[in-house]
């Protein structure tokens, strides 16, 4: 009797200590990362107004923003297939392959800066860029206002959504409006949101053990905050670079921002929000498997070969940061007119 009643003490003890253990975990976790909210943020100098998001999503699916009239941000960034395109390097106007991997637009807003190697600073200053490069839309300022002001319901969007303003068709205007729209492009409540609210329920025993081996690892110091990463920069390859394939010669990353040569092959840490829809992985596309992929970062980053199962229970967490992605109706897009520049492929 005496072993039994033992036996059923240690066994009490062990399922208070498990509790324990959960909770001292959620809170844990509760200090390195935040929950996504349920509304968009609000943007400093960019009032959000539904006709400025409902042009900004106009322009978004817009595919006349690209000299060939072909290529749309969505045909890169799809927004029912992740925020972004599956292909291991984007490709733009005439079929040319871009140097990098598209990221997925879904939480974009809440990165410190975009891009890979953070160039552009937020998601107005971003949206200029593929509409003009050669490799994405190969399009120019001049001919995006022609052909916007070529259609009369757009002028008219475009008068709605900046009022007031003398000149409401603008190139800056497009930019402003897209990113409008792109701040609506969340996804909360993911099962890591729940739990981070404090529903430990949320993650199962495998998911909180990758949870502790991300925290006790160290990824948690280059992946934190709301999206577990975007905010800072740091060499791919800290502690041992990566082969070529996955870390090619010829994109130095950061180097190309700041001519410092001490950001050579530095990157932003890339944000790991809905992780598991965005294969291929890193800023080369090159590593289609998730679980290779957190392998990498354990020998490139960390110095530490992690074991099978660390790399199972690390991956079984990651997909807890899948999100709801919104419901998007596709857009009516105004006809072209007589006045709408023709396209050039
Ligand atoms: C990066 C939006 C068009 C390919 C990005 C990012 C955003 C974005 C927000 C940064 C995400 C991040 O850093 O986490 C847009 C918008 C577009 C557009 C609003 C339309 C105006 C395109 C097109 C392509 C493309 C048409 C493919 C041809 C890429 C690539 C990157 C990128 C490869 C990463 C570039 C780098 O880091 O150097 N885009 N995009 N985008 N986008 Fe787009
Ligand atoms: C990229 C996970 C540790 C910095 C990535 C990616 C994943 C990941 C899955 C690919 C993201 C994508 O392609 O969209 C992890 C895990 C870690 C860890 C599970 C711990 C085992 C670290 C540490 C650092 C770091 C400690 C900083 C010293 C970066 C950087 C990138 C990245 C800079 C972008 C690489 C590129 O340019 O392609 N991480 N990471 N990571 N991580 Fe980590």
């Amino acid at each position: 009797a005496h072993r039994t009643l033992g036996t059923l003490a240690a066994a009490g003890l062990l399922v208070i200590a498990a509790g324990a253990g959960a909770d001292d975990l959620q809170q844990r976790a509760a200090k390195q990362f935040k929950p996504i909210p349920q509304y968009p943020p609000v943007i400093d100098g960019n009032e959000m107004t539904d006709d400025k998001i409902t042009l900004g999503k106009m322009l978004f699916f817009e595919p006349r923003l690209s000299a060939s009239h072909l290529i749309s941000c969505n045909t890169c960034h799809n927004v029912g297939m992740g925020g972004h395109d599956y292909l291991p390097v984007a490709i733009g106007h005439g079929w040319q392959k871009g140097p990098r991997n598209s990221p997925t637009v879904y939480n974009a807003v809440f990165n410190a800066a975009q891009f890979w190697d953070g160039r552009a600073a937020d998601l107005a200053e971003q949206a200029k860029g593929p509409v003009q490069a050669g490799v994405e839309m190969s399009s120019t300022p001049q001919r995006v206002e022609d052909t916007l002001s070529s259609m009369p319901e757009y002028v008219e969007r475009f008068r709605r959504a900046f009022p007031g303003e003398e000149n409401p068709v603008s190139f800056d205007h497009m930019a402003t409006a897209i990113e409008a729209f792109e701040a609506t492009l969340i996804t909360p409540d993911a099962p890591f949101d729940r739990y981070l609210r404090g529903d430990t329920g949320a993650l199962d025993d495998q998911e909180q053990r990758g949870l502790a081996l991300f925290m006790d690892k160290g990824c948690v110091s280059c992946h934190s905050g709301i999206n577990l990463g975007g905010q800072n920069y740091y060499p791919f390859g800290l502690v041992a670079r990566p082969d070529g394939k996955i870390l090619p010669s010829g994109d130095k990353g950061r180097f190309a921002v700041t001519e410092t040569e001490s950001d050579e092959y530095v990157f932003r840490a890339a944000p790991l929000r809905n992780i598991a829809l965005t294969a291929p992985y890193f800023h080369s596309g090159a590593v289609w498997d998730l679980e290779e992929a957190v392998a990498v970062m354990g020998t490139a980053q960390l110095g530490a070969e992690l074991g099978e199962e660390e790399v199972t229970d690390i991956t079984a967490f990651l997909h807890t940061l899948t999100g709801d992605v919104p419901s998007i109706t596709y857009p009516e897009l105004p006809p072209s007119t007589d006045a709408t520049p023709r396209p050039d492929p």
